[in-house]
């Protein structure tokens, strides 16, 4: 080998190193006594003169290369050991700030474990629906008085001449006829649970809520089925203490209808707190009167199963649309009294679920 690929060996060969015990070896194999700078020192000596002149100073430069090449490599593989040598193995790892889910996420999976058990199907339909299914399906045809009570945002899509607008569901009563579609035949047992959006800004509404909605339909069913499908729920999902009463009320896509109210759980149902010595009574700041409402419910109506399909000569049914939030609120020990809260971001407030 000559000085010139001795020299493009040696580069390439200790960028390569990386441990202390090659580098030595690479060290004999230059430096060596039986290295090859001094193979290329005896070659010097059968040289001429002249050529001597230019070879040595040549071979000198390329052994003070290889030294100080070799001593930078063996420095930076020496701090490299020591830095690694630094870290404690046996330290606990990193702890990475943990995440957890939503209270409003905690509750729809509590609400649906409930209906799930007594054989409800939970369902999702659309967010961004067709007014057909919010309105016209629900026995409410265009222009109807009874649409001005779901406050609704519209899409801006093209209209449809059998579905009109595109919206963003107001109610999840928009998934009973596509229920009815899917299932077809009766039996149906429906759990609901979706997002809605009305234009409601207070300390009990927001422009995004969720709903969960029951749908059941079969032969023979009547109020008492109602009524004691949504005792069940609020005896699970609340307490077993807890009561639930139907007050008359008015939807357009049930008859009859009803708003289901139940007992406070701050006060027990009274609508008063007897407090200190005196034992005076006061008025209960969360429910005023002794009830809260849930929502609204109600017998279907028979046009709505006829658009459905179904026969309301055979089959009859009830449904009921709570808000999640509103019945999460609900909990006793909760105490949460504004809505918004639950959507401000606030990392605060969600780390404590
Ligand atoms: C309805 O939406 C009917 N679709 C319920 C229904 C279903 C009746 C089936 C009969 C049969 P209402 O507008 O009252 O009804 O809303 C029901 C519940 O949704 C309310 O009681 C409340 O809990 C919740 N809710 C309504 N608007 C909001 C809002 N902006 N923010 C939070 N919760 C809301």
């Amino acid at each position: 080998m000559n000085i010139q690929g001795a020299t493009s060996d040696f580069k390439i060969q200790i960028t390569k190193t990386e441990s202390i015990e090659v580098l030595e070896n690479l060290r004999i194999k230059y430096l060596g006594r039986k290295g090859l700078i001094n193979s290329f020192i005896e070659e010097l000596k059968k040289v001429e003169i002249p050529d001597r002149k230019i070879l040595g100073p040549k071979i000198n430069n390329l052994k003070k290369y290889i030294e100080e090449q070799i001593e930078l490599k063996s420095k930076y593989i020496l701090d490299k050991d020591e830095k690694e040598e630094l870290i404690d193995i046996t330290l606990p790892g990193k702890k990475y700030p943990k995440g957890s889910l939503h209270p409003t996420t905690i509750a729809i999976e509590e609400i649906s474990n409930i209906f799930k058990k007594i054989g409800f199907i939970p369902v999702s339909y659309p967010e961004a629906e067709w007014e057909y299914f919010a309105f016209e399906a629900l026995n409410m045809p265009k222009g109807h008085p009874a649409r001005d009570d779901f406050e609704t945002f519209f899409l801006d899509e093209a209209e449809d001449k059998k579905y009109g607008k595109i919206i963003l569901t107001p109610h999840t009563s928009s998934g009973q006829n596509r229920e009815m579609n899917r299932v077809k035949n009766p039996p149906i047992r429906m759990i609901n649970i979706g997002k809605c959006y009305r234009p409601n800004w207070d300390s009990v509404h927001n422009p995004m809520f969720y709903q969960f909605e029951g749908l059941c339909i079969d032969k023979n069913i009547n109020i008492t089925n109602l009524k004691g499908t949504i005792d069940y729920f609020v005896q699970q999902f609340f307490s077993e203490h807890r009561k639930t009463r139907l007050r008359p009320f008015h939807f357009q896509f049930t008859e009859p209808s009803f708003e289901i109210d139940i007992s406070c759980g701050i006060c027990k149902g009274l609508g008063y707190l007897t407090g200190g010595e005196t034992g005076k009574k006061t008025k209960c700041k969360v429910c005023k009167s002794g009830w809260l409402e849930l929502g609204g419910a109600g017998m279907v109506h028979p046009n709505v199963l006829k658009k459905g399909g179904i026969d309301p000569n055979h089959f009859s049914g009830w449904a009921f649309g709570f808000g999640v939030e509103r019945v999460y609120m609900m909990k006793e020990g909760l105490m949460l009294d504004d809505i918004r809260i639950l959507y401000s971001g606030q990392i605060e407030f969600l780390n404590q679920f």
